[in-house]
């Protein structure tokens, strides 16, 4: 997550993820599915810019950049920019937390992919946290905004922590940092249309699971060493059966480079490992001539 200053106003620009491995353990007593998960933040960016206003109200502006304009025309999922948006939840929880009564619109500049596994919406909510207790000047403890962030959702704890890669147990929001020694590459293709992650979590079968090491996955990937027979998701199969287009991204992938190919989170959106960056922009090159995918190449921080 990157903060600035600009005039009076702060802006935050805050990643998406990648799970290039994803177990399920098993369903909780709360409903939420126990997890063991290795998350990847990327460079592709939301972005927040935060400005006082008169009244003691939050107003949000959503504004959407689409990598690919013609897919605006299509069924794409919708951005909502009432109370369900996760950056008004977030701001109406610090409010609860610390009884602030500043006014703040908030404009948000959308570029991750929507419904897409790539934790967009969790992002929002973690750089709103940071953003608003730096603009109202609350100073809630890291300890607190991550408590906030657990109720807003699994992911909001790992766009908190901002670390490079995490393994991330309990519902994803126990998150533990993992050191990458070289920058890692892939291309992300997502379709238009989106996944519910709840959806996907209720079609997870526990009977047709097999369970993962995430410590081989985790040594692996320090070493640079991952193959197609690492990556894992357990919820690729839901996704599948509920969208053909998870399936049809997974063979475009196939089709056109030879790395390891996977589905990140719940869908829809898949990657393919590559060795540079270079090599990333060679293959998004050859995929953007598929017009049913947006498609981002993408690197790790270091
Ligand atoms: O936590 P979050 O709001 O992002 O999760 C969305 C939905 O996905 C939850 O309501 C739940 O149905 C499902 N989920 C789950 N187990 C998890 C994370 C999410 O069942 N570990």
């Amino acid at each position: 997550m990157v903060v600035r200053h600009q005039g009076p106003s702060l802006v935050i620009h805050t990643p998406a993820k990648l799970n290039l491995f994803l177990d399920v353990l098993g369903k909780r007593p709360d409903g939420y599915h126990s997890l063991e998960t290795v998350m990847v933040s990327v460079g592709l960016y939301d972005s927040l810019v935060f400005r006082e206003i008169e009244s003691n109200q939050t107003r949000l502006n959503c504004h959407r950049c689409e990598s690919r304009p013609t897919f605006e025309k299509q069924t794409l999922p919708t951005l909502p920019a009432g109370p369900d948006n996760l950056v008004l939840r977030a701001a109406d929880l610090l409010r609860k937390q610390t009884g602030c009564d500043q006014g703040v619109e908030i404009t948000l500049v959308k570029r991750i992919p929507m419904q897409a596994g790539m934790g967009g919406g969790s992002s929002d909510a973690a750089a709103t946290l940071v953003g608003l207790n730096q603009f109202w000047g609350c100073d809630l403890t890291s300890e607190k905004l991550h408590m906030l962030a657990a109720e807003l959702g699994s992911d909001v704890n790992f766009f908190l922590e901002s670390p490079i890669a995490a393994v991330c147990r309990g519902r994803g929001e126990v998150i533990e940092p993992v050191r990458l020694s070289r920058r890692f590459h892939a291309v992300v293709a997502c379709p238009s249309s989106g996944l519910s992650t709840a959806n996907v979590f209720r079609a997870w079968a526990s009977e047709r699971q097999r369970h993962a090491s995430v410590t081989s996955f985790v040594s692996q990937m320090q070493r640079g060493t991952l193959s197609q027979h690492d990556i894992h998701n357990a919820l690729e199969r839901p996704a599948r059966e509920l969208n053909g287009d998870v399936a049809r991204t997974l063979d475009s992938l196939r089709r056109i480079a030879n790395g390891p190919v996977g589905m990140s989170g719940s869908g829809t959106s898949c990657f393919v490992l590559c060795r540079t960056a270079r090599e990333a922009g060679v293959i998004a090159g050859r995929l953007s001539f598929d017009r049913s995918l947006r498609v981002f190449p993408v690197s790790s921080r270091v």
